[in-house]
């Protein structure tokens, strides 16, 4: 049966999410884009109330959210702020391979700490000369007797100048391609670098830093999954977290849409509010439109995940569609409020900048497009697991 009725804990976390966003986000969230002031504080207060960490596995005490779930909260979230949202979130992008790939022991070290206190934790895939190619990083892992060295910078890496830990891929055997890649699960010590916070286009209040590993020593325990599968595991991971995206994408596409009907009420020319006018109602109509698939989409990507089976191509629709869509509606906004919305005063041009970076982490839209034509004309659905 096909039923997008949410229960009654489903609609008390929304309300949950919602009130947070509306309280403890979406009142500060342009003072603190403004200087790209970093939330620490609104990330505690997450972190008491049970907005963190809403992946980690109920067996080491976390909330086991399912990924509709964390799709209907990060909403809410990013409808607040999505750079605060994307700080908020990106513990769930370093967790998914642990989840996916790391021993039970590294698991409740590793999650009993997150858990425990608001630490923060980053994935480290892209590099300067590896974005959408990922297999072509040049990061170094080589193993010597029960330990991994790690040599090399990531850079675009969200909240890497105050994670605690990291989730690195590197290659650990440099001829071999996408099947020469590891992922590793890192410990922020000494030997790691973080430099160059970059001055973002928008969601300032997201840290996006460069990290760099001079001989990190890993344990070997710290391998997650099997040495020279990390690409997999990292397109699997990918899968697993753009549907969040999609719904943070969805969050900002909504907040528009609602300062725009908004405004296009209160807004009077030639006589009558501007939401008279057919020119605005078919803009209002065709965000609203917008915003409805990109909900229904994202939806359907989190429920296949959460019914076990692969979701690439629907999760890769939903980010695309979604994240499109985003830059899209907010551009309307933008030109629904006219001369103001160009205006920081107002609320909009903020959300234009913001949903500009949803059309490139994660995936730019042109590789979504390249991951959809791929399914498309190759279907790889039946012979690829859901799992690890
Ligand atoms: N699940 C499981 N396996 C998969 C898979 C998936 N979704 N996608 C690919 N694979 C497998 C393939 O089956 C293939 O397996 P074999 O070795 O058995 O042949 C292997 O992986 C290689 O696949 P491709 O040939 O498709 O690999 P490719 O080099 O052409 O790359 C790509 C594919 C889709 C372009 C991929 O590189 C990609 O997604 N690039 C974008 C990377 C990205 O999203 N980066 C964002 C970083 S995160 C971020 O933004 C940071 C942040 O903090 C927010």
């Amino acid at each position: 049966m096909v039923d997008f009725t949410l229960s009654d804990e489903q609609l008390a976390l929304r309300e949950l999410a919602h009130d947070f966003s509306a309280n403890e986000i979406r009142k500060v969230a342009a003072e603190y884009d403004k200087d790209g002031t970093w939330p620490q504080d609104i990330i505690d207060k997450s972190h008491e109330v049970g907005l963190m960490n809403l992946h980690a596995p109920e067996r080491f005490g976390g909330a086991g959210l399912s990924f509709l779930e964390e799709c209907i909260v990060g909403e809410e979230l990013a409808w607040g702020c999505s750079g605060i949202a994307t700080s908020m979130g990106a513990n769930g992008l370093a967790s998914a391979p642990v989840i996916l790939g790391g021993s039970e022991e590294v698991q409740e070290e590793f999650f009993g700490e997150l858990v425990a206190e608001p630490k923060l934790a980053s994935f480290c895939l892209t590099e300067p000369g590896a974005g959408s190619d990922v297999s072509s990083m040049r990061t170094r892992a080589e193993k010597k007797g029960d330990k991994y060295v790690l040599n090399g910078s990531k850079c675009f890496i969200t909240n890497g100048t105050y994670a605690d830990w990291y989730t690195v891929y590197a290659k650990t055997d440099p001829d071999a391609g996408h099947r020469g890649m590891s992922a590793f699960l890192v410990r922020r010590d000494d030997t790691i670098v973080i430099d160059k916070k970059e001055d973002k286009m928008g969601q300032r209040a997201s840290n996006t830093a460069t990290v760099t590993f001079n001989d990190t020593e890993v344990d070997a325990k710290y391998l997650i999954g099997e040495e020279n599968k990390g690409f997999k595991l990292a397109m699997m991971t990918l899968d697993r977290t753009r549907p969040g995206v999609a719904a943070m994408a969805t969050g900002i596409a909504r907040a528009a849409l609602e300062h725009a009907t908004e405004y296009s009420k209160e807004r009077v020319q030639f006589g009558v509010p501007i939401a008279m006018h057919q020119a605005i109602q078919f803009m209002i109509a065709d965000m609203a439109t917008k915003v409805h698939l990109s909900r229904l989409a994202t939806w359907h990507s989190a429920v296949l995940l959460d019914q076990g089976n692969r979701n690439t191509i629907e999760s890769s629709h939903a980010k695309r569609f979604a994240s499109d869509s985003a830059m899209e509606v907010a551009t309307d906004a933008v030109q629904i409020y006219g001369g103001y919305g160009f205006i920081k005063e107002y609320p909009v041009e903020k959300l234009m900048r913001d949903a500009k970076i949803m059309q490139l982490y994660e995936g730019t839209s042109q590789i979504q497009r390249l991951v959809i034509a791929r399914e498309t004309l190759l279907p790889r659905r039946a012979e690829a697991p859901a799992t690890a």
